[in-house]
């Protein structure tokens, strides 16, 4: 605030001497009090992170042994080479089933204020529970079935018991969520924009500043807001005018019908590389969601110059995951007791 204040103090003052510089420097203040730069990790007290959990975590997030027919795995929807996503507008489960609902990114959600389109599970220790007894996910039977297959693989119970020291029994369905969490919690995508906001003017092109200009000045960050640019609230769905869906999102979980269309509003980190967007992936094109946004959440139509220049901002949002972080670990071999695949 205080900073701002004083750029605006100075283009009055010096609006002749360098008033694009001023411009800037105003412009960048503003983008700091409305968003911001992620830490390096969504830290969680009650699940500290370790060396050793945070590997065998990513271990779990790529064993498709977790499914029914050990052929999807986290990765297989939230793949990490892509941006966290599968890019397809409903994701394949087990037997090629679909659910209702677009696979939303893995990176940078350990942040949200839930997890879920509609924010049904608390955090990403509780959201890694459901995938794999979802029946068209991973589709296991029962916790239990879960526990048996990380047992009967040698090599997991001693990466628990590292990971978990001084739990007895280490191997347990909390903990399997615990360990995949907490891999999670360090999925973070540094981008051009958070170069741009610590200072470095060159980070964006003179196009995405006037499209961050735009954003603003637009009224997108009445939801889109705080480091991660979404992931902070929930909204209406067609809050200016009814947005055609059958999908009643926020009341699907919380059964009140004040929540009705209400969806957690989403990150726009990485928002180029994650289509097709919104809850059921129906809109397959950046400059579509952009117009489909202002028309439908704040009653406004863009001139194709606007779109274009959100579309060239939210570019600046895509971000890096550290490679090393995320490559491909070896997994463990099967036991003589794994279960076989099953495809029933
Ligand atoms: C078959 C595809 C599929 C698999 C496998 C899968 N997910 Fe998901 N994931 C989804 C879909 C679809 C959603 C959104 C569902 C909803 O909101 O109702 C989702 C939501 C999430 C979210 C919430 C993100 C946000 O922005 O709210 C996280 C985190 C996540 N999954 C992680 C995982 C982890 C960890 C695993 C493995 C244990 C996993 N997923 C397995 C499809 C999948
Ligand atoms: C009143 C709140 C609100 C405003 C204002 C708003 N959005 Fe959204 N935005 C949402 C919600 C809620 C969703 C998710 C809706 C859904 O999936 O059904 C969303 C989704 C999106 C998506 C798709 C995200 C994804 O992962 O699929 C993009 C891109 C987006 N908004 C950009 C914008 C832009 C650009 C503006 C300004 C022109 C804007 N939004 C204004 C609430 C808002």
């Amino acid at each position: 605030m205080r900073a701002a204040q004083i750029a605006l103090a100075l283009a009055a003052l010096c609006t002749t001497a360098v008033p694009a510089r001023v411009g800037a420097d105003a412009l960048r203040d503003q983008a700091k009090q409305l968003f911001g730069t992620p830490p390096a990790e969504a830290v969680n007290p009650a699940n500290p992170s370790s060396p050793a959990k945070i590997d065998l975590g990513r271990k779990l997030y790529y064993d498709a042994r977790l499914s029914k027919n050990h052929d999807v795995a986290c990765n297989s929807c939230h793949q990490l080479d892509q941006f966290g996503v599968d890019n397809e507008p409903t994701s394949p489960g087990h037997k090629g089933q679909r659910g209702g609902r677009n696979s939303p990114t893995s990176l940078n959600a350990a942040f949200h204020l839930a997890q879920f389109w509609d924010g049904r599970a608390a955090d990403v220790e509780e959201q890694a529970k459901g995938p794999i007894l979802n029946p068209v996910e991973m589709a296991m039977p029962d916790e239990a079935s879960v526990v048996a297959v990380l047992l009967s693989i040698p090599g997991y119970p001693p990466l628990f018991a590292q990971a978990f020291p001084g739990d007895g029994p280490a191997v347990t369905y909390d903990n399997m969520a615990k360990a995949i969490a907490s891999f999670e919690r360090r999925l973070v995508t540094p981008a051009p924009f958070d170069q741009y906001l610590a200072g470095d003017d060159g980070a964006l092109s003179k196009d995405q500043k006037k499209g961050l200009e735009t954003f603003i000045a637009t009224g997108c960050p009445t939801c889109h807001n705080g480091p991660l640019l979404g992931g902070s609230l929930y909204q209406r769905l067609g809050l200016v005018e009814p947005y055609p869906t059958d999908d009643r999102g926020r009341a699907e979980a919380t059964g009140s019908k004040s929540d009705e269309y209400f969806f957690k509003v989403p990150s726009l980190r990485n928002i180029a590389k994650t289509g097709p967007w919104l809850h059921d992936g129906s809109v397959d094109s950046l400059d579509l969601m952009v117009r489909v946004m202002a028309r439908f959440q704040l009653g406004k139509t863009l001139t194709d110059d606007e779109a274009q220049a959100i579309n060239d901002f939210l570019q600046s949002l895509t971000g890096k995951v550290d490679e090393n972080y995320v490559a491909r670990p070896e997994l463990p071999p099967s036991g003589p007791d794994t279960p076989p695949p099953d495809p029933n």
